[in-house]
């Protein structure tokens, strides 16, 4: 079975409350899911394995901690995920970026895959998916097949709130993949949408509707 992380970082809970806010508009809005993003991934690269290298100061030899040749993919899913990119790639600037396109059908709420565009060593890389929302998981699941199928093994999903029923649905689907997330809500409404969430992400990211 899979593991939940919730980060309990007083600075990640206290800027999920601003994200969460209607009244917080489209540029603070975009600023502060990009800052929660980089803190995640402060976070999620915890179990990162160093190796020790000599490093020559001023003064004379450190032996010093440098992380041990990680290749690391993130994947963000269209179009909420790309909020999360820059915030990440602060972090992980050599991080290469694949694409998945998705959106989800507002009648059945199943996901619709529209692109899909990986770096070509997948199989070889430690790959973080980002999406602010995991409400049904369709989304994350689909997602996570997509990679799987491109011979990826070694997979994590980043988000900022999720349902219960997303994080089953994840768990259920691939108990490989551990799930970290700022919160996880109460229940997701009749329009597939986290209660109490913080509405539509794409939409509050990109201005639209
Ligand atoms: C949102 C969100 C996830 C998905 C989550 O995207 O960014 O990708 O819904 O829902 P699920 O867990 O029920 O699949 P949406 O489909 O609204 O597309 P958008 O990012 O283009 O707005
Ligand atoms: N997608 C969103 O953007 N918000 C939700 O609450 C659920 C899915």
């Amino acid at each position: 079975m899979s593991k939940v992380h919730v980060f309990n970082h007083p600075l990640i809970q206290h800027k999920l409350s601003l994200i969460r806010d209607k009244h917080t508009g489209k540029k603070d809005f975009r600023e502060l899911v990009e800052e929660v993003a980089m803190l995640m991934a402060y976070e999620v690269t915890r179990d990162f394995p160093l190796q020790e290298i000599e490093v020559e100061t001023p003064i004379g030899l450190a032996k010093c901690q440098v992380i041990a040749g990680k290749k690391v993919g993130l994947v963000p899913i269209l179009r909420a995920g790309l909020g999360m990119v820059d915030g990440v790639l602060r972090l992980i600037p050599a991080a290469k970026v694949g694409h998945v396109g998705l959106y989800r059908d507002p009648e059945t709420l199943k996901p619709v895959e529209y692109y899909c565009k990986l770096p070509t060593d997948v199989e070889e890389r430690d790959l973080i998916i980002i999406d602010p929302m995991l409400a049904t998981g369709g989304s994350a699941v689909a997602a996570i097949e997509f990679l799987k199928k491109r011979g990826a093994k070694n997979i994590k999903l980043m988000c900022l709130i999720a349902a219960p029923e997303g994080v089953k649905a994840v768990q259920d689907a691939h108990s490989d993949v551990d799930i970290f997330v700022g919160a996880v809500d109460d229940h997701l409404n009749d329009h597939g949408y986290i209660v109490p969430g913080l509405g539509d992400a794409g939409d509050r990211l990109f201005g639209t509707k």
